[in-house]
């Protein structure tokens, strides 16, 4: 049971909502290329539209950029594709996040308006969970009520999850509350066969996520250049160890190479038992691609599994990781008849969680 002060619990009428969200979206060339993370917090935005929220004024990250301010990771093209997004909301930008010009822009915001101000970790307080810097946002923007729905971001303990929750009182939104239930159910209680299918590139990275499910997981099948590192002999003995521990563990043993022998996809035969050993479960749990996806020629293994867990009306299936996420997202584009139970915002947050860890961001906030 979800056990934080929600924002559905909330009255927020006539108030000023500052809400975290994560906008840590990938970006070339000044353009967001997937908008996920920006479209899922629309029915939230929606809702504090619905609960007459006076104004809203949200706060990111974007990239890594160390406490200085890095142009190329300004949220200002964010704040444009929200805009795209919400073609009938007044949406502004300021490129600040506390002191007179964010004052100023949220002095003049309209009712019902939304204000992005500028990326957080250009401040070296965010990081730094300073209560100082936290306490700043919250003055210059008068915000009377913090939302959290910045789930990909909650495993920080950061002054945007963790110290402004001691200025103001502080509750879930729908898009945090959404994400922690499903994956939290996934974790403790699946419904069983259970499948976990694990991809992309670093063991070290999926290790924990390994460790945990080999307790509650029926299968789990390695793919991804993981598999080919072990196939190329490339992994170092604790992690070939972990991976050859169980009989549960089915690992990825024909691929598809470049001119020079280099595996880029599994090959057929490993697809044909991937598919088979996922028909029948109940739960589904994929990260990471099986290949290298940037090329089509690479990207037939993961669009196989794709598109049968997407047709597949009896399995609960939850994606997660942002190779994963965008990959998919890009095959629903061209067919959408394919459905996945949940497609996670969360990278590091959602492999945390499931992997039992604690999230500072959602333990800091209010309890029921
Ligand atoms: C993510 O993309 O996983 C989150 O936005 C967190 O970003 P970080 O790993 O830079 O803290």
């Amino acid at each position: 049971m979800f056990e934080k002060l929600s924002l559905n619990d909330t009255k927020v009428r006539g108030q000023t909502v500052l809400m975290r969200v994560d906008y840590n979206v990938p970006m070339k060339d000044g353009v967001v290329t997937d908008d996920l993370r920006i479209r899922e917090t629309i029915p939230t935005l929606e809702l504090l539209e619905k609960k007459g929220a006076r104004r809203i004024i949200l706060i990111s990250h974007l990239g890594r950029p160390e406490g200085k301010k890095v142009p190329e990771l300004s949220l200002k093209p964010v704040a444009d594709k929200l805009k795209e997004l919400l073609p009938d909301k007044k949406v502004f930008f300021v490129a600040d996040v506390s002191g007179p010009d964010v004052e100023e822009a949220v002095e003049k915001l309209p009712v019902g308006g939304i204000l992005l101000l500028e990326n957080l970790r250009f401040f070296p307080g965010e990081e730094e969970n300073s209560a100082e810097f936290a306490r700043e946002i919250a003055e210059s923007t008068h915000a009377e009520v913090f939302v959290q729905d910045g789930f990909a971001v909650v495993h920080r303990a950061h002054a945007s999850t963790s110290a402004i929750t001691s200025e103001l009182p502080s509750v879930a939104g729908p898009l945090l509350e959404k994400e922690v239930t499903s994956l939290s159910k996934l974790a403790e209680n699946p419904a069983h066969p259970f499948v976990v299918v694990i991809g992309g590139a670093k063991v070290k990275d999926k290790q924990p996520l390994i460790t945990k499910f080999l307790k509650i997981a029926d299968k789990i099948i390695v793919g991804g250049k993981i598999a080919a590192d072990i196939a190329d002999g490339s992994l170092s003995d604790e992690e070939r160890e972990l991976l050859t521990s169980s009989d549960k563990i089915y690992i990825a043993s024909d691929f598809a190479t470049d001119e020079n022998g280099t595996k880029l996809d599994l090959g057929p035969k490993s697809t044909a038992e991937i598919i088979e050993l996922v028909k029948g479960a109940k739960t589904v749990l994929w990260n990471g691609v099986l290949g290298y996806v940037e090329n089509p020629d690479f990207a037939k293994s993961s669009q196989a599994l794709a598109e049968f867990l997407g047709k597949e009306k009896g399995i609960y299936s939850v994606i997660c990781g942002g190779d994963t996420t965008g990959f998919v997202e890009g095959l629903q584009k061209i067919d959408n008849s394919l459905k996945y139970g949940l497609i996670s915002t969360g990278g590091g947050a959602a492999l945390e969680l499931l992997a039992g860890e604690s999230l500072p961001g959602l333990d800091s906030l209010d309890d029921k």
